[in-house]
Formats: structure tokens, sequence, C-alpha cells
């Protein structure tokens, strides 16, 4: 079956989508984007992601040509045509067309992109026995550089970087931190730790993502009665935390068992991490916007 690709609100096969050499989020990464998860036919805080598009958008000044609810209509559209229960969708939106970075001399006319994909990022056999974790050298941008808050094109040039820093060394995943030394997150994932029974992750002023799958974190542990904090994490609360683990839209939730050579606590996925991780695969599997109705 054709892969199906909506491109400025038109459905094209893959191959026939084409965008413009001078696309402002091609030239200089000036756009935003959501990474969206449909699990058995229905996707995931939809709503959720939509309106973190439209916030990032409002903060770069992007005006994105259609409505939110037309945006989430059109998502559900091209799952559809790519008759998918369970995938990753990828919407991207740049600020518009036209060289040189100056926009008032470009056309200020949204490119709009939404994909899917089968994903899969990690097997079974980590999540089951966890995560191994290096620190990148590669730090995430000051807040007031780069609001991490904004999910833009142009800042994960850095978690690029960081994630080949992971790979290098055969590791699943890096921690980044910031200005300050501090962890702020991983390359596409938001940390937890978990230190006497209580669920610490650092706050966006950190320069951590507002994830969305953190959220989902956060509402699971409260609800299972596991206090949740919002404060600034080091390496040393990391290497001698009771439990960790990432969250992110690709990842899930996934436990960090192993940190720059360290293994944290006896090295393997603790009691609470493994209650929120089934925890949030009822979410998943429950919860969501219906592709099919
Ligand atoms: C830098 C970064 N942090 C955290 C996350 C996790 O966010 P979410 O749970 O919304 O996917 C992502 C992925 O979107 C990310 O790119």
């Amino acid at each position: 079956m054709a892969e199906y690709v909506n491109l400025n609100g038109t459905l094209h096969p893959a191959q026939d989508a084409h965008l413009s050499i001078y696309d402002h989020g091609f030239l200089y990464g000036d756009g935003v984007f959501e990474g969206i998860r449909a699990y058995d036919g229905r996707v995931f805080r939809l709503d959720e992601h939509v309106a973190r598009l439209y916030r990032s958008a409002l903060a770069l000044a992007i005006e994105i040509s259609i409505r939110p609810d037309q945006m989430r209509a059109a998502i559900l559209e091209t799952v559809r045509a790519n008759e998918m229960r369970s995938c990753y969708i990828r919407v991207s939106v740049s600020r518009g067309v036209g060289l040189g970075l100056d926009p008032e001399h470009i056309d200020r006319t949204s490119t709009i992109v939404i994909s899917t994909k089968q994903l899969r990022l990690y097997p079974q056999s980590m999540y089951d026995n966890g995560l191994e974790v290096v620190t990148a050298s590669t730090r995430v941008p000051p807040a007031v550089c780069i609001d991490p808050q904004i999910k833009s094109l142009g800042r994960y040039i850095n978690n690029i970087l960081a994630k080949m820093e992971a790979n290098r060394v055969g590791a699943g995943e890096a921690l980044m931190l910031n200005m300050a030394g501090n962890v702020a997150e991983a390359t596409g994932d938001n940390l937890f730790i978990i230190r006497g029974g209580e669920l610490i992750t650092p706050p966006t002023s950190e320069g951590a993502l507002v994830g969305i799958t953190r959220l989902a974190a956060m509402e699971i542990a409260r609800s299972q009665g596991i206090p949740v904090r919002e404060a600034p994490v080091t390496l040393y609360d990391c290497y001698t935390a009771d439990e960790a683990f990432l969250t992110g839209t690709a990842a899930e939730v996934i436990p960090m068992v192993r940190l720059d050579c360290r293994n944290i606590a006896d090295g393997k996925p603790g009691p609470l991490t493994r209650g929120i991780i089934e925890a949030f695969r009822v979410c998943t599997a429950t919860e969501g916007a219906p592709i099919y109705d």
C-alpha cells in the first residue's frame, strides 16, 4: 500500500510530496513540530500535542495557516489514509518559503507536513531490563537563548550531537546538562528519578521540554500515591537514586538502570518504575482520540 503524506492539506503518495528547497524549515530550522503516537486505533493525548504545537508556533511568531481543530482533523485523516491503527505521527510546520532569514522577505504561508510511520524505538528487553545511559558533553541551550518549551526544528541539532555521543559508546540514550551543570533531560525524553519514595523531575526552567508523557507519568504517580516534585537534578542525584526512568512519546516510559558506567541502585528496573510503566500502558490502550469512528 502507498504511504500517504499530508502536505499543506492535501494527501499525496509520499514519493510525490515535494517541498521547496527554500523552505525556512530546511534553510534555517525555522519551524516547530510534534511527535505523536497512535495506539490501536486511538491517538494518545492528541489535543495536548496540537495545543503544544500552536504554543510553540505562537512563541516563534509563526502563523499556522489552519486552525487547531483543522490540524486535529488533518492528523486523523492522514492516519486513516495510511490505514494504520498504531503508529508514530510526525507533524512539522515551517514559517514559510524564501531565501534569506528575514521573515519580512519570505512567503509566510506556513508549510505543514503530516506523516505516519511504524515505530519501535527500543526492543522489549530494554523495557524489561532497563537502559544504559551516558552523560553527553553537548549541553542544552540556556532557556534565555532558546526556551525549551518551544518544540522547534532548529533546537534539535544539540540533541542530535548528544545522541551521537551515546551511539559512539553503545548507550541507549544520553543525558544532557544545562549550563549550570544540572541534568535537563535526555536527547528526546524527560528524566525522572525516585528517591525515598518520591518522584523528582527537572522543571522546564532547567532546560526540559514540557513533555506530554512526562505529564502522564506525573499524573499516574500521583494517582498511585507517589509524591511528585519538580526540582533541579544533579548527576549525583541520578547516580545515587533509588530508581530512574525516561519518558517520551517515542520511548514511552523506560527504566534507566546504568549511568556513566554506574549501576543505579541494583542496576535493575525498580518497583515504582515498573508500576508506572504498567499504568502507562493501560492509559495508552484506553485513552485517546478515536481514529476510526
Ligand atoms: C527534547 C525532548 N524532551 C522530551 C521529550 C518528550 O516529550 P513528549 O513526552 O511530549 O514526547 C521530547 C520528545 O518529544 C523531546 O524531543
